[in-house]
């Protein structure tokens, strides 16, 4: 029976451009749409850029434009970026949009009717200079319990404390830098705990996985909270009916946004919206991060409920991105935006290594890179695409590109990848894609195991029946592998049906086969990924942050004015040479130094290094690097220092020694 799908991802902010992070959830979400469009399910994917709020006014104002112009810009670049990786939305809209405004107030509206809003005063901090409210986040101030400077108004990064910005030691707004005052103003609250038994029993239907059930418990048990909806002017959203400087803070209209999203898509397609959100049988499931849980399982369905419309089927609940084993980082390049990585990384190798570590929980999921290159060359490209580019070139150039009838041994290998058919399909109703992964490269493994036993290469000649009977199970296998991996891999497999001269494969084809059929000359199907792309992309990741670094902060030359100047033969007075690092300890008592024994070609030095937290000794030695030899001795608290490495950083574990290549000899000048 058809299922009335409707998908949600989460709505991404208009402030900023795509990463591979947000892409988990895009590509998680996109190959589930896929899966249940190739079951013949009426399933939509629907997303939207989510545009309100301060960050965003605030970003236009700097920039010099409106915010409808900044969202604009941003929502194109949004939109390029996921088609880029194949995400496939039957609707992409923004929650700036008409339809979010009407339906954001016919929410509010209802819940108000149904005295689930109020109103009281809230004392808030308030800049004078920019003359607005500040939110948390533009507050920044000292730390009330560890005293680290510069920390935002709500928590310290470096103790973890949470606080409100009243706590802050010497607050200042951070758009002007002027003190914050208190100021009160009236606010509406939606009155969460109205809805506490509705939500209770919402959870414990099927609706989240059972890891977030049991956070949910704990909120539970805290008891529910009004939730603050309102923000005063200056602000960029919609006024809430009936004020004349008060908006809807942005987290009440964006999930507002995925019905703006669906009736835009109804609209265009000459459908009803209520379909999908206020009739029995359309199921509804959100695809989000773990980190926006509490909106998504406890605020949303009570609006919801409180306006008469439909509650989430599911909540698809993943966890974050780590890259190699650490969280995104702008200094080490695995901050990776999308638009960088498909400069240097075509989009399904993503696709496929994100699907082979996804399921259905809130664990994190690694982005190894090593391991990355590692598997798509040996799963796509050694195991899949082989196949195809083994036997289609063969069954063109040989046999007139036409495959004959299977065996009866071909036969019984057919069934065998038919068989899991109906379980693959579960493993990705539930999302538990690694594991469909897993099954369908082990079959994929049956299939190269029985090409390469058969030898058709060799065969050819001397037995062409023989050959041509393998030639036409490898082709029908390739055929079922292909229909498996689709929601994965779409441009892979509509490249494939191309080849094998098929239509589109929908799920149900899965128990069909193909005999006595002409297939199309062979195309080139995907490339192995060189190492070298991963680095470069991950250099010019690395580059971008040190570029929008330099841009955002005040130049070091207003803060440290220029020494005396030196003339060239000054300069080249300092004798830089190569140095082997023969030796390489740590400094008893020195937390910041190593001891380094170096290896000039004949004469030795030691030098204390200020590298001790950002490199382990054993991983200097054998290397070269770049020694200022000519320094006079220097002695210091641990020793004598005879001379200084380049190397360059803003210190700590932010060091970097400039090393050179194997070719450079010890003791040769650096000019
Ligand atoms: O966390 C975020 O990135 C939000 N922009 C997600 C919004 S999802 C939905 F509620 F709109
Ligand atoms: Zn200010």
């Amino acid at each position: 029976m058809s299922r009335k799908i409707l998908v949600t991802a989460a709505l991404p902010y208009a402030n900023g451009p795509i990463h591979i992070g947000h892409l988990v959830e895009y590509i998680q979400t996109d190959i589930w749409v896929r899966f249940q469009k190739m079951c013949g399910h009426d399933c939509i994917y629907c997303c939207a850029d989510d545009t309100h709020g301060t960050p965003i006014m605030i970003r236009a104002r700097q920039e010099g434009i409106t915010p409808e112009s900044l969202i604009e810009a941003m929502q194109d670049e949004h939109e390029r970026d996921f088609a880029g990786f194949d995400i496939d939305f039957d609707s992409y809209y923004s929650t700036h949009s008409e339809e979010n405004r009407q339906c954001s107030q016919t929410i509010f509206e209802r819940n108000k009717a149904a005295g689930h809003i109020s109103t009281r005063d809230v004392a808030q901090a308030f800049c004078q200079k920019c003359q607005m409210f500040l939110p948390d986040r533009f507050i920044r101030g000292t730390c009330p319990r560890c005293r680290t400077e510069d920390q935002y108004g709500d928590s310290c990064e470096n103790c973890h404390a949470t606080y409100t910005p009243l706590d802050l030691i010497d607050a200042r707004c951070s758009v002007c830098g002027e003190p914050p005052v208190q100021r009160e103003s009236k606010h509406y609250f939606f009155q969460l705990g109205d809805f506490t038994d509705q939500l209770r029993e919402w959870v414990n239907g099927d609706h989240v996985h059972e890891q977030v059930r049991n956070k949910l418990d704990e909120w539970f048990k805290q008891g529910l909270r009004d939730w603050d909806i309102s923000r005063d002017a200056p602000y960029f959203g919609f006024l809430i009916p009936g004020e004349t400087d008060k908006y809807f803070y942005v987290w009440l209209d964006a999930p507002i946004g995925y019905i703006a999203s669906t009736i835009n898509y109804c609209k265009q397609n000459g459908l009803h919206y209520e379909d999908y959100w206020c009739h029995d049988g359309a199921e509804i499931y959100h695809f989000i991060g773990k980190d926006i849980t509490y909106f998504h399982a406890l605020f949303w369905p009570a609006m919801l409920m409180g306006a008469g419309f439909n509650t989430p089927t599911k909540l698809a609940i993943h966890g974050f991105l780590t890259v190699n084993g650490a969280k995104m980082s702008k200094s080490r390049g695995t901050f990776i935006n999308a638009d960088t990585y498909l400069k240097h990384l075509a989009p399904q190798y993503l696709r496929y290594y994100y699907a082979c570590k996804l399921g259905p929980g809130t664990e994190d999921i690694d982005l190894n890179t090593e391991d990355f290159v590692q598997r798509v060359n040996s799963d796509l490209v050694g195991k899949l695409a082989n196949l195809t580019s083994r036997s289609v070139p063969m069954l063109t150039k040989k046999m007139e590109g036409r495959i004959g009838s299977l065996s009866v041994e071909g036969k019984a290998l057919i069934n065998q990848l038919q068989d899991p058919a109906e379980n693959i399909a579960q493993m990705y109703e539930s999302r538990n894609y690694s594991i469909a992964v897993r099954t369908l490269m082990s079959l994929a493994d049956d299939v190269n195991r029985y090409f390469d036993q058969r030898k058709p290469w060799s065969m050819i000649n001397e037995n062409p029946d023989h050959a041509l009977e393998t030639l036409t199970t490898t082709i029908n296998a390739v055929r079922i592998l292909t229909l498996y991996l689709k929601p994965i891999l779409p441009t892979l497999a509509g490249q494939t049906e191309k080849i094998l001269n098929i239509e589109p494969l929908q799920w149900s084809d899965v128990d069909k086969i193909l005999e006595n059929h002409q297939v199309k000359p062979f195309e080139r199907l995907i490339e192995r990924i060189d190492p070298e792309k991963v680095q470069a992309m991950l250099d010019e990741s690395k580059q971008q942050q040190a570029e929008s670094q330099a841009e955002k902060d005040p130049s070091p030359l207003d803060t440290e004015p220029l020494a005396d100047e030196i003339s060239f033969d000054d300069f080249i007075k300092v004798d830089l040479r190569v140095a082997r690092v023969a030796k390489a300890d740590l400094v008893e008592g020195a937390d910041k130094l190593l001891r380094l024994e170096l290896d000039l070609g004949g004469q030795t030095r030691t030098v204390l290094a200020g590298i001790r937290q950002a490199y382990q000794p054993e991983e200097l030695v054998g290397k070269l690097m770049i020694v200022a030899a000519n320094l006079a001795p220097r002695k210091m608290k641990f020793g004598v220092s005879e001379g200084m490495i380049l190397a360059a950083g803003s210190g700590g574990k932010d060091i970097f020694v400039l090393t050179i290549d194997e070719g450079a000899k010890p003791g040769q000048r650096i000019h």
